[in-house]
C-alpha cells in the first residue's frame, strides 16, 4: 500500500522509453508510484530501481488498446491509491513498424486512436473523481509536435491511411482534449497540460520508425517533469509546451466546434458520460 506521506503519480507507459525515466525520476523524488505498461518483466525492474532509491512503487498491466483494460486499470487505481496527484497520459504506440498497416483494436476503433488517445480520454474521465479529491493535482497529456487535423468524416482512417496520419491525428486529438478539459475542469484544483517532450529520442518507438535519435529521454523527460511538478506551472492549466517553453498547436486545438466534435465523439466510442465533471 502506498505511504501516505507521500504524492501518489500514475504515469502510463513507464516499463519503457521517456516514461520509464519519468517515472524512476519521480520515484527517487519521493513520489510514490503507480508503473504501468504491458510487459511485467520490465514493470518489475522498474518497480525494483525505484525501490533501490529507497522509492515507493508498484506495477499494475494493463492493455491500452482494450477498452475493458482501460477501465480495469482505472478501477485497480482507484481501489488501491488513497489519493491521486498526477496522472501522466504519455502511453503511445509509434507510425513505424506495424503501423506501416492500419490496424484495429477490439472495438474496430483505428489502433493509434486507441492507444494514443482514446484510451488517455477514458482513463483520466475514469479517475477524475480521485484526481479531484487529492486537488491540487495535476494532468500532463503527452502529445507531440506532429499533429494532423482530423478529418471528422474519416477519423477511423479508412480511407488514405498512413502510420505518419494515425500517429500525428491522435496526438492532436491529446492536444484537443487538454484544452477543453481545462475548461472545464476550471475552479476544481485540476490542472491539465500537454507537450511534445522532444524530437526523436533514442527510445523504442524511434528505433521502431528506423529514425536515427536526436534527442535524449533525459531532455523530453526533464520537459515532462516541469508540467509535472514545476512551481512555475502551478494552476496553469489547458496549455501545450515545445519542450520546456509554451508554444502553439495545431490550429485545429483552436477550434472550439472541432473540439466539441471530438468530445461528444469520444463519450461515444467509450460509453462514457461527462455529467459532473
Ligand atoms: N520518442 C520521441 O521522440 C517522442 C517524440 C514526441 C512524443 N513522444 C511521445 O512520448 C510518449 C512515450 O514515447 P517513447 O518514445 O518513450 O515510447 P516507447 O519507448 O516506445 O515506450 C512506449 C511505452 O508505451 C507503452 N505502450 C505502448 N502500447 C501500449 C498499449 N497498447 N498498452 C499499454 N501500454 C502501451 C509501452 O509499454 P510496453 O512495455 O507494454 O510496450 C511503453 O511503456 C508517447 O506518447 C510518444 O508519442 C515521443
Amino acid at each position: 500500500m502506498p505511504q501516505s506521506s507521500r504524492k501518489v503519480a500514475l504515469v502510463t507507459g513507464s516499463t519503457d522509453g521517456v516514461g520509464r525515466f519519468v517515472a524512476e525520476q519521480l520515484g527517487a523524488d519521493n513520489w510514490d508510484v503507480i508503473v504501468h505498461g504491458r510487459d511485467a518483466e520490465r514493470g518489475a525492474a522498474v518497480v525494483a530501481t525505484i525501490a533501490a532509491v529507497g522509492g515507493a512503487a508498484r506495477f499494475f498491466s494493463a492493455d491500452l488498446s482494450d477498452l475493458a483494460e482501460v477501465r480495469r486499470l482505472a478501477e485497480q487505481v482507484a481501489k488501491t491509491a488513497p489519493r491521486l496527484d498526477l496522472l501522466i497520459n504519455n502511453a503511445g504506440l509509434g507510425s513505424g513498424g506495424a503501423g506501416a498497416k492500419r490496424q484495429v483494436n477490439p472495438a474496430g476503433v483505428e489502433l493509434r486512436f486507441a492507444v494514443n488517445y482514446l484510451a488517455g480520454f477514458a482513463l483520466t474521465m475514469r479517475l477524475l473523481p480521485l484526481l479531484k479529491g487529492s486537488a491540487p493535482a495535476r494532468i500532463v497529456n503527452v502529445a507531440s509536435v506532429g499533429q494532423q487535423a482530423i478529418d471528422f468524416d474519416d477519423v477511423m482512417l479508412e480511407r488514405g491511411y498512413s502510420g505518419g496520419r494515425a500517429y500525428t491525428q491522435s496526438k492532436l486529438a491529446q492536444v484537443m482534449f487538454t484544452i477543453d478539459l481545462a475548461e472545464r475542469m476550471k475552479g476544481s484544483g485540476v490542472t491539465v497540460n500537454c507537450l511534445h517532450p522532444a524530437t526523436y529520442m533514442a527510445t523504442t518507438m524511434v528505433r521502431q520508425a528506423g529514425v536515427k535519435p536526436w534527442s535524449t529521454v533525459e531532455e523530453g523527460g526533464a520537459a515532462i517533469l516541469q508540467l509535472a511538478q514545476s512551481p512555475s506551472v502551478e494552476s496553469r492549466s489547458g496549455l501545450y509546451f515545445n519542450g520546456l517553453a509554451e508554444s502553439r498547436a495545431d490550429p485545429q486545438a483552436y477550434d472550439a466546434e472541432a473540439r466539441a466534435k471530438l468530445w461528444a465523439l469520444s463519450l461515444k466510442l467509450t460509453g462514457l458520460k461527462d455529467e459532473g465533471i
